[in-house]
């Protein structure tokens, strides 16, 4: 899905510029997804687990994303560099396309910028615009706090937990907690008891 650029100031006080991937970002983001791995036990990928992110997947994925009406890939720059990017995207089944997934992932010189509160307005913009959405889901592992506080200012709850989801190299077992934010009035927010 194509969306409209737009830049926002840091915190810091430089200027970020967020919009779709190209071409010319593919180095910046195959570092990205290499880089995170590293810096967060928060991710689901370790760096030695990056190889699989080519340059030629990156470019059919970017494509793939931009062309598509069901799902969308934002990249946030500062300086010139990628420092973080962002998807959403939910399925065309008619059962599930009331739900949209989202995802984001900052280098840790870019975290507590605002840069994530303003991808995530920006991705609950874009699921406001489509009408079929309900509900926006995500999941985040135990532990991590920053990204907590920052879905649940974004108006999210957590709705399940996944136990001993995650397990570390070094055997250190983390539940995977799934939160969701309603989008329209008439969505059933209670939870089952049974
Ligand atoms: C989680 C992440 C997306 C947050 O983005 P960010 O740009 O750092 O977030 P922001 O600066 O917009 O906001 C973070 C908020 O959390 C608060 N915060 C920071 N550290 C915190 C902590 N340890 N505990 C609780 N809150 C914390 C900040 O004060 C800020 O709140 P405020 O805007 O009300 O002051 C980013 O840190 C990141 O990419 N982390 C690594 C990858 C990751 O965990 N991705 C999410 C997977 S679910």
């Amino acid at each position: 899905m194509i969306v409209p650029a737009f830049s926002f100031p840091l915190k810091d006080g430089r200027t970020a510029v967020v919009r779709n991937p190209r071409e010319e970002d593919i180095p910046g983001v195959l570092d990205l997804l290499h880089t995170t791995a590293g810096e967060t036990e928060f991710l689901l990928r370790y760096p030695e687990e990056c190889g699989m992110y080519t340059p030629e997947g990156e470019k059919l994925l970017f494509d793939r994303m931009n062309r598509a009406d069901n799902e969308a890939m934002l990249v946030c720059l500062v300086d010139g560099q990628i420092a973080g990017n962002c998807q959403i995207t939910w399925s065309k089944r008619i059962k599930l396309r009331h739900r949209a997934s989202i995802g984001i992932g900052l280098l840790k010189a870019y975290w507590n910028l605002g840069i994530g509160t303003r991808l995530m307005q920006e991705l609950i913009r874009i699921a406001e615009e489509n009408e079929n959405l309900l509900q926006l889901e995500l999941e985040f592992v135990e532990g991590n706090s920053r990204a907590r506080a920052l879905y649940e200012k974004m108006g999210f709850r957590i709705t399940g937990l996944k136990p001993n989801a995650i397990r570390l190299k070094d055997g250190t077992l983390l539940h995977e907690y799934s939160m969701m934010k309603e989008l329209r009035r008439g969505a059933k927010t209670e939870l089952p008891t049974e």
